[in-house]
């Protein structure tokens, strides 16, 4: 790790990831001939950006400028707009401040909120899309200000459609004021956020190591119907509930009665064995949407992910695969797919 943050290097791409997984995200761009660089924790630069999507990465970014003025000095805005100057304006921006999401990234977070609020209130007032959460149907351009320790300051850009997370550093909180979620949760609430439909009304879903139930009782409040296999018990709630039934049994001896809307898995359980699972599920065609956990608890992490690609596209069919380490995610990374009839 650098004593010290590194600038990045305008034209190349800026990558956030989770702290202390550095090394993963180096060596998925590695591999793909991307030509990375560690800046600091939880960020990185390469010189291209891989056709994978890496799966350690949780936002990108292509670098505009960089700033490291001595003694951490604060960076006019005027000159902050001037690199911006030259990014397309006739696609509305939605501007985001962000800190690399490490012990030392976090103590930035005030500088952030205040350059990002100056940014804004310099910019024409039409430049920016309101809602946000809007910003993929518009085309809008991810405008993104790194404020990292050390005085480095980095602004990139990517378009909205492309971009891993619209969250800033793509740091995608799920907690909404009042709620009190599990992180379980909050991982399949960020998961089916990345997805182009959602389970839903009437849907079948079957949930595979769905104990004690956070999972599920998602499924159920979005009107699914929920076979819930775990051999452990469920959250009392649940089992009185009409529309979940409970298989005490494990996964693996269970075969679905008849052909499933989606299929979940949380199973704490070896990963090129729930891989396994999970491609005769897509094989035999018993479910055609995919949303799986799937634990990673070894050091030499890529190599089992590459078998577990590998497992579910080659023996299972499944189509349009996407493999990331969510924000919620710990060691442990989210797959979605999905099948065609
Ligand atoms: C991380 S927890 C799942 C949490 C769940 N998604 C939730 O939201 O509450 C992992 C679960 O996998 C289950 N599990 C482990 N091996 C299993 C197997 N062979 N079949 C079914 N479930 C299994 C465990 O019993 C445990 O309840």
């Amino acid at each position: 790790m650098p004593a010290q943050t590194l600038a990045a290097q305008p034209g190349r791409w800026l990558w956030t990831c989770r702290e202390g997984f550095e090394s993963h995200l180096f060596e998925e761009l590695l591999w793909a001939d991307a030509t990375p660089r560690l800046l600091g924790p939880a960020l990185l630069e390469s010189e291209r950006r891989p056709d994978v999507t890496p799966a350690f990465a949780r936002a990108a970014e292509k670098v505009i400028a960089t700033w490291a003025p001595a003694g951490g000095a604060q960076v006019p805005v005027e000159d902050i707009l001037d690199a911006l100057s030259g990014l397309p304006t006739h696609v509305p921006w939605v501007l985001r401040a962000f800190t690399p999401d490490s012990e030392r990234g976090n103590t930035q977070a005030g500088r952030a909120e205040a350059l990002e609020a100056a940014v804004r209130a310099a910019l024409p007032s039409h430049r920016l899309l309101e809602e946000d959460h809007r910003a993929r149907d518009a085309g809008a351009l991810l405008v993104g200000l790194c404020v990292a320790p050390d005085g480095v300051l980095v602004a990139g850009a990517v378009s909205a459609r492309e971009a891993l997370s619209l969250a800033p550093g793509g740091r995608r909180r799920m907690k909404r004021a009042g709620e009190s979620p599990s992180r379980a949760a909050m991982k399949l609430e960020e998961a089916l956020d990345g997805l182009a439909h959602e389970p839903g009304r009437g849907d079948l879903c079957v949930d595979l190591g769905a104990a004690p139930g956070g999972w599920t009782q998602r499924l159920v409040a979005r009107g699914a119907r929920v076979v819930a296999v775990d051999p452990a018990r469920l959250m009392p709630e649940l089992t009185k509930n009409p529309r979940v039934q409970h298989v005490q049994q494990s996964a693996f001896a269970y075969a679905p009665e008849e052909p499933a809307d989606w299929l979940f898995c949380d199973m704490a359980w070896r990963p090129q064995e729930v891989a396994q699972l999970l491609a005769k599920w897509g094989r035999r065609r018993w479910a055609r949407n995919l949303v799986a956990n799937i634990k990673l608890p070894m050091k030499d992490k890529n190599p089992l992910l590459l078998r577990v690609r590998q497992i579910l596209v080659d023996d299972g069919g499944w189509e349009g695969l996407t493999v990331r380490q969510l924000y919620h995610d710990r060691d442990e990374v989210t797959v979605t797919a999905h099948r065609m009839r």
